[in-house]
């Protein structure tokens, strides 16, 4: 491997993977060892403490406990940080999980002040909100992050393309007002394929590897690339807290990144045709979609962001009776949260992933989110447009449940 002058597309296949040619094998080995055998008492208790304190395993010692060191799950954070551009990575079981060893971080470090920019993932706006980890958030608008900086901000959390609706915004600018404090971006939406915010200047990076990173819908994980010195702080952590990703969940999303370009970039193509083709329709309000005319006002499209994704949020213009219909109208689109993989899924944000967010912040009460898969775009077209042709057919209105109104 020369990673220094290989392409993504090559370091995504081959990154992670040194030794195995030399042990014989062709992929890497699923190793679901939980302990594993000590030379002696000094050699233990030397590992222990480096692993235990976020070091590598160095040569000589032994890996001694799975939430200490696993030999997949290294493969796999070695292969996303090269693909970030990051020192490293660790990985979590999921990606609250990782925000969660992010926030612990922060708070342990004595700066337990977080300015967030809405919108984020509800889960990540509700633990927040909460303060459930310590953490105290003042909410802001990028123009505002500078002005909320205080002497105890510990972090600036920031998602782009944000969840649900698309929100793009300048990571060159966000984190010139950040100064001295670190940013960290939600990357789940664009993936290392589209952005890569260390490049800018970002901080941590953060991914719900659940989603692009596995693209099949069949593994739950988180991981965070970043600075050795933060690696270290959130291994500690989560060798701490014991957020570890389990063994089969890092072959597979190790797997996944050998194919993620191609899948974000075939994903992406279809997305842009949806978009354009659904805007279309007289049952849609509005179409959220980077892609679109005029939904870059920034210019960051080429700039910051190698295009608009694959996630599409749709505004239909009955509301939430409309939106109600059309989940339950489509067919080839299955009606489940999640995104990213290879079959596309809808779902209202308002009911489900952003439930517990409070207020102005809450997505529209008619706002569907649609993941686009790698099915043939023609499919996909005929099943939304019959699905919005359903989504405005005339029906007693539903009640509006309280908790949507804002
Ligand atoms: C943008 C984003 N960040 C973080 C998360 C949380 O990740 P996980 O569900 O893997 O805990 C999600 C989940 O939907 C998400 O969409």
């Amino acid at each position: 491997m020369h990673p220094e002058r290989h392409r993504f597309e090559t370091r995504a296949v081959h990154g992670g993977m040194a030794g195995l040619r030399e042990a014989g094998t062709h992929v890497p080995p699923i190793e679901l060892s939980t302990t594993n055998p000590l030379p002696d008492v000094e050699v233990g208790g030397l590992s222990y403490e480096e692993l235990a304190t976020g070091h590598d395993l160095g040569a000589g010692r032994s890996a001694v406990y799975q939430r200490l060191w696993q030999p997949g799950v290294a493969r796999f954070e070695e292969s996303l940080a090269g693909l970030e551009g990051t020192d490293g990575a660790v990985a979590f079981s999921s990606g609250m999980a990782a925000l969660t060893a992010c926030l612990i971080a922060t708070v342990s470090s004595g700066k337990p002040h977080v300015v967030a920019v809405r919108p984020l993932y509800g889960g990540s706006d509700h633990v927040l909100e909460s303060g459930l980890l310590g953490t105290e958030v003042t909410w802001a608008t990028a123009a505002d992050i500078a002005r909320s900086i205080r002497p105890d901000t510990g972090l600036v959390v920031v998602e782009t393309p944000a969840n649900p609706t698309l929100e793009l915004l300048d990571l060159d600018a966000v984190v010139a007002a950040a100064g001295e404090v670190p940013v960290l971006v939600d990357n789940t939406f664009a993936t290392p394929v589209l952005q890569q915010p260390a490049r800018h200047g970002v901080t941590l990076v953060l991914h719900s590897a659940t989603k692009y990173l596995g693209g099949h819908g069949d593994v739950m994980g988180g991981v965070v690339a970043g600075p050795t010195d933060w690696v270290e702080h959130l291994r500690r952590v989560r060798a701490l807290t014991g957020g570890l990703l389990h063994p089969m969940g890092a072959y597979l999303l190790h797997r996944g990144l050998r194919t993620l370009a191609i899948r974000v970039r075939a994903q992406q193509a279809t997305a842009q045709v949806l978009a354009e083709r659904i805007s279309a329709h007289h049952a849609v309000g509005r179409v959220f979609y980077p892609g679109l005319p005029g939904q870059d006002p920034q210019g960051l499209l080429g700039r910051q962001l190698d295009g608009p994704g694959s996630i599409i949020a749709i505004e239909l213009a009955g509301g939430y009776d409309a939106a109600a219909r059309f989940t339950e109208a489509c067919e080839l689109v299955t009606h489940a949260v999640s995104l990213g993989g290879v079959d596309s899924l809808v779902q209202h944000p308002a009911s489900l992933t952003h439930r517990p967010v409070v207020g102005e912040a809450k997505p529209g009460a008619g706002v569907v989110r649609l993941s686009v898969g790698l099915e043939h775009v023609d499919d996909l077209t005929d099943d939304i447009l019959a699905a919005l042709d359903a989504a405005q057919a005339v029906t007693p209105p539903l009640e509006v449940p309280a908790l949507l109104a804002r």
